[in-house]
């Protein structure tokens, strides 16, 4: 009998009860607002922010409506202005050149590896040429951290800010830094697919006072900064609030109750998100026709999706696969579709932006296939999902649909 699996690629987990309480002492007394707190109470949000900046080791940290606030809210803090171009990876998802877009600059893209990481071949490149961008938009997409010691090399060298953007790295180290402590500000998401789940929600974190005080003005504190604990001190804000615009995206405090208990177990979570990895991965591996994607020693990554690779492969071998383990209730993602589907779209599919010609990044994302690991999947279910994958790209590549079409 045809083996089916019958989970669920987008079900997430329940709230932890702690944060369900939590929420709902915020419902019972009202104060949604972050700046609406009783005499003496600081707020969820305040709390979540100080904790946060705890756990990553920063100085100060700011709680947002969302991922792609927190990345608009970085340009606009490190002093991006329209027309100005920023650099970001060709491989990411619709948010981040959007972001870029956003604040009225430019993206301009830098290529993805085999590792699917940045290309900093292709980085070193750009950097190289005069007038080069200031700004670089680094999207650790899908959780693959590049080499950061030599990025951070090239971009200290050529003078380039670096914003990281951690919607999938919230967690993930690279040779014992934590991923968005590397660069100038880190990014994160709190949307429902991410490592910490409020629906929607952005966190960023910097060691940087001015650019702190400045996203702090922006985020919509009006003159309640001092209300901030993760926060540089009032002569900072004193220098950036009449020249700071403030453009609305606060967290409210429901979400930040939600979030500050799983923010506790976050390390927890992502042991368990690569225990899921490491099976589906060793599953997959030495499958003809397919290339796992070897992970650095240096990085320690969040499993909570897998990506391989279908190098090569006729665009029909690629949609056979796709149909087929559909069938069989596994659900995969393509990075090489000419249209964009769903949340996955391609950097020729943002036509507000100029893309030149980008052949080997073409050829690797033509490659990519993509899956969510969601923590309500088993073991047991990563096993069968790697079966079934297994099966049928290798009943695809015998028949010859890699190469010539089916
Ligand atoms: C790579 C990446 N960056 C940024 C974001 C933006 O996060 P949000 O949805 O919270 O705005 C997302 C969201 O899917 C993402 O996948």
């Amino acid at each position: 009998m045809t083996d089916v699996f019958k989970g669920n690629f987008t079900q997430q987990e329940p709230i932890p009860e702690a944060a369900i309480e939590a929420a709902v002492d915020v419902m019972r007394h009202g104060r949604l607002h972050r700046y609406n707190v009783a005499d003496g109470e600081a707020g969820e949000t305040t709390l979540l922010e100080e904790e946060f900046a705890a756990q990553m080791g920063a100085p100060y940290a700011l709680a947002v409506a969302s991922g792609g606030y927190a990345l608009a809210t970085a340009l606009r803090a490190v002093g991006v202005k329209p027309g100005d171009r920023v650099l970001t990876n060709a491989f990411t998802l619709a948010p981040v050149p959007g972001s870029i877009a956003s604040v009225g600059a430019q993206p301009v893209y830098v290529g993805v590896t085999e590792a699917l990481t940045l290309d900093l071949e292709d980085l070193a490149w750009q950097l190289a040429q005069a007038d080069h961008p200031k700004v670089l938009m680094l999207s650790h997409m899908r959780g693959h951290l590049c080499d950061m010691d030599r990025l951070m090399e090239i971009c200290d060298a050529a003078g380039v800010t670096v914003i990281e953007d951690c919607a999938h790295t919230m967690g993930a180290r690279w040779n014992g830094t934590l991923s968005g402590r590397h660069g100038a500000v880190g990014c994160y998401s709190c949307q429902t697919y991410k490592h910490v789940n409020s629906g929607e929600g952005g966190l960023l974190v910097t060691s940087d006072e001015e650019i702190a005080a400045r996203a702090i003005m922006l985020s919509g504190s009006y003159m309640l900064y001092s209300r901030h604990l993760a926060a540089p001190d009032p002569e900072v804000f004193e220098r950036v609030k009449y020249v700071t615009p403030n453009i609305s995206g606060r967290m409210d405090n429901l979400r930040a109750a939600i979030l500050r208990p799983q923010l506790q177990d976050l390390e927890a979570q992502v042991d368990r998100w690569n225990a899921r990895y490491r099976r589906l991965e060793a599953g997959l591996r030495d499958t003809p026709g397919l290339t796992v994607i070897d992970r650095p020693e240096p990085e320690h990554f969040v499993g909570s999706s897998i990506q391989f690779l279908l190098l090569d492969w006729s665009a029909d071998g690629v949609e056979e696969v796709l149909r087929r383990c559909a069938a069989r209730g596994v659900e995969l993602k393509w990075f090489g579709a000419p249209e964009p589907v769903a949340f996955t779209s391609r950097y020729d599919s943002w036509r507000y932006a100029d893309a030149p010609a980008m052949p080997k990044t073409d050829r690797v994302l033509a490659g990519i296939i993509d899956m969510r690991v969601p923590l309500t999947f088993s073991l047991e279910d990563c096993d069968q999902i790697a079966r079934i994958i297994r099966s049928e790209v290798s009943a695809v590549f015998q028949a010859g649909g890699a190469a010539s079409g089916v």
